[in-house]
């Protein structure tokens, strides 16, 4: 059973200055906000604390991964973007947090110049709670601590898959990342139904079966060369060729899998869909997903952006907002920023 944080909603706010911890690591382009979900997925808890009569709602993330400050990763283009949404005085972010090399130290005196901000401090980072700094972190200890409405409902979405998933549960993993994925195709192995797989994760399955694999596993993408397309599959890829996404018996068979789930999560594309030719197979996926009779969950960054270019996102029941922090939490782990909030 994980850790269940105590909820901003048994907050006490009125009057009182609110330190949120919240995940705007989002994609820029010209200096302006290239995606703003993680920023609309925060809204809620920042709309509850001003709802509330907090005096001040002050605000942190991190941005990318600067060695210092870093012009080009200022969330002065986040700041003006959330002031567009929350037009509301009381609300204050503070740079990127990790300007400061004593941000991913957890460092003790950094946390306490952050925790002087703030009355009550409120994490609502679900993609960043996978980190042990001091905003996701070390600030917890030194204020009363709570978890925001989406670190909530990320928890209990994700949370829900390896408790008690309505059977049959389908986990679809593919994408490139393989070595940061082991550890939960291991968890899924134990708990889903069935596991598809795909993308660069299948041809490693292939190589190496010390994955332990349960038996029910439909190691995928059974060896099936598109002749027409001259795309080759996963499993079968001859000499020479890369294997750049399953091909077409492979996406039947998996979009049939999905059709008769009742949940399905799925992490990481079945090839390199960023290139059309290659995008059957992640499309195929997302449309079976989209269209399942099932409770439906995505997480990871690759897999979200797919179900958003391949417009089904809307059709999906929970995108999560974390990539490592989806995963970490699948495999069965605690994530520091959480256990750091005290349970209700
Ligand atoms: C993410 O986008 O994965 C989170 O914001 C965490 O960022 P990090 O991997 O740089 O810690
Ligand atoms: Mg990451």
């Amino acid at each position: 059973m994980h850790h269940r944080p105590r909820s901003v909603e048994d907050a006490e706010v009125a009057g009182r200055r609110a330190l949120v911890r919240v995940d705007f690591n989002v994609p820029l382009e010209d200096g302006r906000v290239a995606d703003d979900t993680r920023i609309q997925a925060a809204l809620p808890t920042i709309r509850l604390l001003l709802d509330r009569g907090a005096s001040e709602v002050v605000l942190m993330s991190h941005l990318g991964r600067p060695k210092g400050p870093d012009p080009a990763l200022s969330l002065e283009p986040v700041e003006a973007r959330l002031r567009e949404l929350v037009p509301d005085e009381r609300i204050r972010l503070l740079e990127n947090t990790r300007f400061d090399p004593r941000e991913t130290e957890n460092d003790p005196e950094y946390a306490r110049e952050l925790a002087a901000h703030g009355d009550l401090y409120v994490n609502d980072a679900f993609g960043s709670a996978h980190r042990a700094h001091a905003s996701t972190e070390g600030v917890a200890h030194l204020l009363p601590a709570y978890a925001g409405l989406l670190l909530l409902r990320e928890l209990e979405e994700l949370g829900s898959l390896l408790e008690s998933p309505e059977r049959p549960f389908v986990a679809v993993l593919g994408g490139a990342k393989v070595a940061d994925k082991i550890g939960v195709l291991t968890s899924l192995g134990k708990r889903a139904d069935t596991l598809l797989i795909g993308g660069k994760m299948a041809e490693e399955v292939e190589r190496d079966s010390g994955y332990q694999l349960p038996d029910d596993v439909v190691a995928a993408a059974s060896f099936e060369p598109d002749a027409e397309a001259r795309v080759v599959s996963w499993d079968e890829v001859p000499d020479g060729w890369l294997g750049l996404d399953v091909g077409p018996a492979t996406r039947e068979r998996y979009a049939a899998r999905v059709a008769e789930a009742r949940t399905v999560f799925w992490n990481g594309p079945m090839g390199v869909f960023e290139w059309p030719r290659f995008a059957e197979g992640t499309r195929a996926v997302a449309e079976a997903v989209a269209a399942a009779d099932a409770h439906t969950v995505v997480g990871g960054g690759d897999s979200v952006r797919a179900v958003e270019e391949l417009g089904v996102a809307d059709r999906i029941d929970w995108i999560s907002t974390g990539g490592g922090a989806s995963l970490e939490l699948l495999e069965g782990k605690e994530l520091p920023g959480v256990l750091a909030i005290p349970e209700a």
